[in-house]
């Protein structure tokens, strides 16, 4: 595919916090629709629907109506918590519902870029390239990886990209770590962040252009890996980030995993490789500093309202 030509993207969680960004992104560059599912957003130029991923015969009519061309699957349950918690539901949506997408994409001949998560690995070694083994250690990294297989085993033209710890600006309806941190940080509360727990974490937006490249020029049946440059811990992050947006470091405080229990097992280093990535695209995201330096210099989405609760 030809990365001038516009194309018609269907954006599968239009109203989660990497959807949202996909929808800012995409909409000036190609025609955007986008779905939501219980949080009703809009975004001028980008046509929202809503859908539910577990009913089939909602899935297959919408998406044939719109005919995208290509469909970035992005929705999905994301809490590894309420993965553990809700298994059922968990399954429903991230296993069920992708193969409803690749049944549909199949039967209107559309493409499908499956978005999936460093947490497919098990965190023992970190720095996984597309060669290493996922093992996932909670029920989450379980379905999405289950996800992966059904993408990738389907005769739909349909490719993988795993992503990592996202950070930028969300729209307040699901919260990601970044909206977390800059919310408590304005409210000048004390945050926890643990110094034990790396991953590559990368710029939103960088993640969409490079959602979009995979989109564009990917093989189908392939499997990248997409990720800022620096392995770092959430304590590491955090403190970054408080310098580049002026807030007092000694609102930060170093925790460690073992203090904090949390229902879903949590791996210590998904660090990623985004080599083969840079080596078939040319493009790599940037590291944190000049990520956050993009993302302060940008407009801030009404991050900060209706905080429900924390994604990834
Ligand atoms: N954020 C990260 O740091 C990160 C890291 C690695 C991988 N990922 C992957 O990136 C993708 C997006 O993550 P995210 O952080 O943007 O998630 P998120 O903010 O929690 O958003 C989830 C999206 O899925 C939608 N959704 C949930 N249940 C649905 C259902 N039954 N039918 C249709 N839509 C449904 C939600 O719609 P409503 O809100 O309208 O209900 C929302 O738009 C996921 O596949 C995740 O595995 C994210």
């Amino acid at each position: 595919m030809n990365d001038q030509k516009k194309e018609r993207f269907l954006i599968t969680g239009g109203s989660g916090f990497v959807g949202w960004n996909l929808c800012n992104y995409l909409k000036g560059r190609h025609e955007v629709f986008a779905t939501y599912y219980s949080h009703p957003v809009n975004s001028a130029g980008c046509n929202f629907l809503q859908i539910d991923l577990t009913s089939r015969s909602r899935v297959l009519e919408t998406i044939a109506r719109v005919k995208p061309s290509i469909i970035l699957h992005a929705a999905a349950l994301s809490s590894p918590d309420l993965c553990e918690k809700d298994r059922s539901r968990a399954r429903e949506v991230n296993v069920m519902g992708t193969q409803h997408i690749l049944d549909a994409a199949c039967a209107c001949g559309i493409r499908v870029v499956y978005i999936s998560t460093d947490l497919v690995f098990d965190g023992e070694t970190g720095n996984y390239d597309e060669t290493c083994k996922p093992r996932p250690i909670n029920y989450y990294g379980e379905t999405k990886r289950e996800g992966e297989k059904l993408c990738r085993n389907s005769p739909a033209d349909s490719l993988v990209v795993r992503i990592t710890l996202q950070y930028g600006w969300g729209n307040g309806e699901n919260v990601s770590f970044s909206d977390w941190l800059m919310a408590s940080l304005t409210a000048g509360k004390q945050v926890s962040l643990f110094a034990d727990q790396y991953r590559t974490l990368t710029y939103v937006m960088d993640t969409a252009r490079g959602l979009e490249l995979a989109a564009l020029q990917g093989s189908a049946g392939n499997l990248y890996h997409l990720t800022g440059p620096e392995r770092i811990d959430r304590y590491e992050f955090g403190s970054i980030f408080a310098s580049i947006f002026n807030f007092p470091l000694d609102l930060l405080k170093k925790s460690l995993m073992q203090d904090v229990p949390a229902r879903a097992p949590r791996p210590k280093d998904v660090s990623l490789n985004g080599d083969r990535f840079f080596s078939q695209f040319g493009f790599r995201p940037r590291g944190i500093r000049e990520g956050l330096a993009a993302m302060a210099k940008s407009v801030q989405g009404p991050s900060g309202q209706g905080f429900k609760g924390s994604s990834e």
